[in-house]
This record gives C-alpha cells, sequence and structure tokens, in this order.
C-alpha cells in the first residue's frame, strides 16, 4: 500500500496548502496530518479552521530550520511509541510523507527582494530533502509551470515534462534550483521524490496579491481593478480543487522520480478574466485602470496534460471557469474577515512600484 498514513505538509497555511490540507480531510479520512508553516504575511491559521482537531497538528515554524523539522519527524515518532506502549487506542502512525508547498510564491514580491526566495525556496527544500534522506520517507515537490519560462502568444506548442528549464523571474528561478535538488536528491541517495509542475490555480483562501483576488476585492472595496500592460498575457487557469486532486494521484500512484505537468486547458488572456470579473460584479467592461507592466513578464503559459491523464487517469473536474469563478468571487464576499486586514498594505505596496 503505497498510501501514506500520516503526512507533513510544508506551507499549510498558504493558499494550495490549506485548500489541499481541507481536501485530504474530507477525501482521506483516514490520513493524519501535520502542518508546518512559518505563517509569513502569506499564510494564516485561520485558514485551517475546520478541519477536525484530532486529524491536524499545526507547529508554526521555518522549514530552514534543520533542528525543527528533525525534532518535529523524531518526536512524532517518539510520541507514537509512548502511545502505543501505554495502549493508546488510536495511536498516531509516525509521518511517512512530505508533501512540500511551502515557498514564497509572488513573483512581483521576488523582483522588490529576492533574498527570502532563495531561502525558502532552495535552502527550504534542501532541509527537507536531507530529513526525508534521513527518515527514509516518500516527498512530493509542488512547482510551477514557470520553470519552463514563456511561450509565445500565438505558436500552438504548450509545456511537456521535456520541455528546457529557462525561468525568467528570481521567484521561479528558486524554483527551477529547488527542482533541480528535487531530482538530484532522487537520483544520487534514491530518495523516493517525485514533482508536479502546476499551472495557475484559483479558488478560496489565494492572497490578494494575486491577480483574480486582488480584482474581486478591488471591487469589493471600491478600488479600481488594475491591469498589468496591454493584459495580453495568457494564463492557464486551473481550480485549486483539481490540483489537489492531482497532487493526491501523484503522491499515491505516480512513478518515483518523475514529474508530471499539471493543468486542466484553461487558457485565458488578463484581459478576458478581467472582463468576465467585471461583469459577473456588475461593472462596465472598461470599469478598470492599465498600470506598468510587471518587467521581464512572462507572455503566456500553457499546460499539457497527457503524462498525469494516460499515466494515472487524473481528470479536472471543475472545467467550468464562469462557474468557478463565480464561486470564488461568492467566497471573497462571505469572506471579508479573511482578507481585509491584508488589503490594505497590499494596495499601497502596489502603489509604491507602479502597479
Ligand atoms: P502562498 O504564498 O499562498 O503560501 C505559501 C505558504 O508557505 C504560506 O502559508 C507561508 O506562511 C508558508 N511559508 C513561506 N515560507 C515558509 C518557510 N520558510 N517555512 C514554512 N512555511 C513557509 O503560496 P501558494 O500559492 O499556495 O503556493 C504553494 C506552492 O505551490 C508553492 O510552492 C508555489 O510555488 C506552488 N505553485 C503555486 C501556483 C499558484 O497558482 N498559486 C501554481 C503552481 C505552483
Ligand atoms: O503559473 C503558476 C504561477 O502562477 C505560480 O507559480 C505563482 O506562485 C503564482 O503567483 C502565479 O504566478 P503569476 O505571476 O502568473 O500570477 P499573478 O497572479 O501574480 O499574475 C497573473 C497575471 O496577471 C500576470 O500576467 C500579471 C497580471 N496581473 C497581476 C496582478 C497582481 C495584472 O494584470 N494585474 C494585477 O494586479
Amino acid at each position: 500500500d503505497s498510501r501514506p498514513h500520516h503526512i507533513l505538509v510544508t506551507g499549510g497555511a498558504g493558499f494550495i496548502g490549506a485548500n489541499f490540507v481541507h481536501w485530504v480531510a474530507r477525501e482521506q479520512p483516514d490520513v493524519r496530518i501535520t502542518v508546518l508553516d512559518k505563517l509569513t504575511y502569506a499564510g494564516k491559521r485561520e485558514s485551517l479552521d475546520g478541519v477536525p482537531a484530532d486529524r491536524l497538528t499545526f507547529v508554526r515554524g521555518d522549514i530552514c530550520d534543520a533542528g525543527l523539522v528533525e525534532t518535529l519527524l523524531t518526536e512524532a515518532a517518539e510520541r507514537d511509541g509512548a502511545m502505543v506502549a501505554t495502549g493508546a487506542i488510536s495511536a498516531m502512525p509516525p509521518i511517512d510523507a512530505i508533501v512540500h508547498f511551502a515557498a514564497e510564491s509572488h513573483n512581483d514580491n521576488s523582483i522588490l527582494d529576492a533574498t527570502p526566495f532563495l531561502r525558502t525556496n532552495i535552502d527550504g527544500t534542501y532541509v527537507l530533502l536531507e530529513a526525508a534522506r534521513r527518515h527514509g520517507l516518500r516527498i512530493h515537490h509542488i512547482s510551477t509551470d514557470e520553470v519552463y519560462g514563456d511561450l509565445a502568444l500565438d505558436e500552438p506548442r504548450k509545456f511537456t515534462e521535456a520541455s528546457p528549464y529557462k525561468p525568467s523571474s528570481p521567484y521561479s528561478a528558486s524554483k527551477a534550483a529547488s527542482d533541480h535538488l528535487v531530482r538530484a536528491w532522487h537520483r544520487t541517495y534514491g530518495v523516493r521524490a517525485t514533482i508536479s509542475n502546476c499551472s495557475n490555480n484559483y479558488g478560496p483562501y489565494q492572497h490578494v496579491e494575486k491577480f483574480i483576488p486582488r480584482q474581486v476585492t478591488n471591487v469589493l472595496a471600491g478600488i479600481r481593478p488594475k491591469l498589468y500592460g496591454t493584459g495580453a498575457a495568457v494564463r492557464d487557469w486551473i481550480s485549486v480543487e483539481d490540483h489537489c486532486s492531482a497532487i493526491w494521484a501523484i503522491l499515491t500512484r505516480g512513478r518515483i522520480g518523475e514529474t508530471y505537468l499539471v493543468g486542466a486547458d484553461g487558457e485565458m488572456s488578463n484581459i478576458d478574466v478581467l472582463r468576465m470579473i467585471l461583469a459577473r460584479m456588475g461593472r462596465r467592461p472598461d470599469d478598470f485602470d492599465h498600470v506598468g507592466d510587471r518587467p521581464g513578464g512572462d507572455k503566456r503559459y500553457a499546460i499539457d496534460a497527457t503524462k498525469i491523464t494516460r499515466e494515472l487517469g487524473w481528470r479536472p473536474r471543475h472545467t467550468d471557469f464562469a462557474e468557478g469563478l463565480d464561486e470564488t468571487i461568492a467566497w471573497y464576499r462571505t469572506h471579508e474577515n479573511w482578507w481585509i486586514p491584508d488589503k490594505q498594505a497590499t494596495e499601497e505596496k502596489y502603489r509604491l512600484q507602479g502597479h
């Protein structure tokens, strides 16, 4: 049985990590979850509210802290031993897999200061790989399609697992570096690792710095939405729910040492996405501002997901983008307490950058 019993989810208080923890709690009722999250500006403990307390252990801490990671893995094991020895009925199984989301994730921030990106995304991944090596753990590394650079707007080509690495931003370069470490630790030390490179996710719990939540909350807060450049850049949108099911498929059924691209054929230009948001929120199509483009901004991402669909039988299920957008808008409408505390500082930071 390659299904893990107790997973360590790094970055589980962030956007995709929190959605993944909710997904596992709902879909895999026998799996125990420990979250390790530093709670940077991008993480919130509240994003995990509602996950049953007997399934989840939350640890606030840094993945770069090798001592803490080691304590967490050994203490979990010892605690289990102690529980078994005292005849506890539901002994906690030891952590047997790491699902690694923790990262600095925002391109614009990486352009202002790459330091935390190199530390968390590269050093942090190294710490986890060493822990996986010492303890013989399975590890799944969550990465991005941005490691492949960008595509031209008008070419038919999409990214595949064979596309060359060509990252454009400090963020994507740091993610590319982390992918290389994972492959090297698999090949050199036999660490049982897999990697997924996914396209742009949308859904609940996404920070208001990111494109879709920023525009939705701008409209809700009475601020005009902001489009970078002409808005011709294309992103390949996928519901975060579909990304979560893909990660589970790879974690449990993926071939060790392999990389899988994850996407849902959701290519759309930024201006089309923005116009859809405006229409669905009852605003006029021109009710937004053009602002400065991102330096070096990638033109287009597009994923060919043939490998994961053929090999693992994974399929995206939430492919009606308009419906997904409506659900996302509704979530931000009903969760103002979740995002309002971040809104002003985020917009102030953008104002200073000319975005
Ligand atoms: P996010 O910024 O919303 O969340 C990141 C989480 O990691 C936060 O909870 C933060 O507190 C935590 N964290 C940051 N540094 C840490 C550290 N040193 N130690 C422990 N925790 C730390 O990011 P996200 O959008 O959820 O992305 C998660 C992962 O998925 C990242 O690895 C990212 O590269 C990848 N990814 C994201 C997308 C996307 O569309 N958002 C697409 C493909 C891949
Ligand atoms: O492709 C996967 C990647 O998707 C992940 O690896 C990253 O972690 C995630 O942040 C995302 O990166 P992007 O740079 O594509 O996402 P972002 O939401 O920052 O921007 C999407 C597009 O929208 C991009 O072309 C820039 C543009 N944009 C962004 C913002 C914040 C705007 O036009 N206006 C905005 O206000």
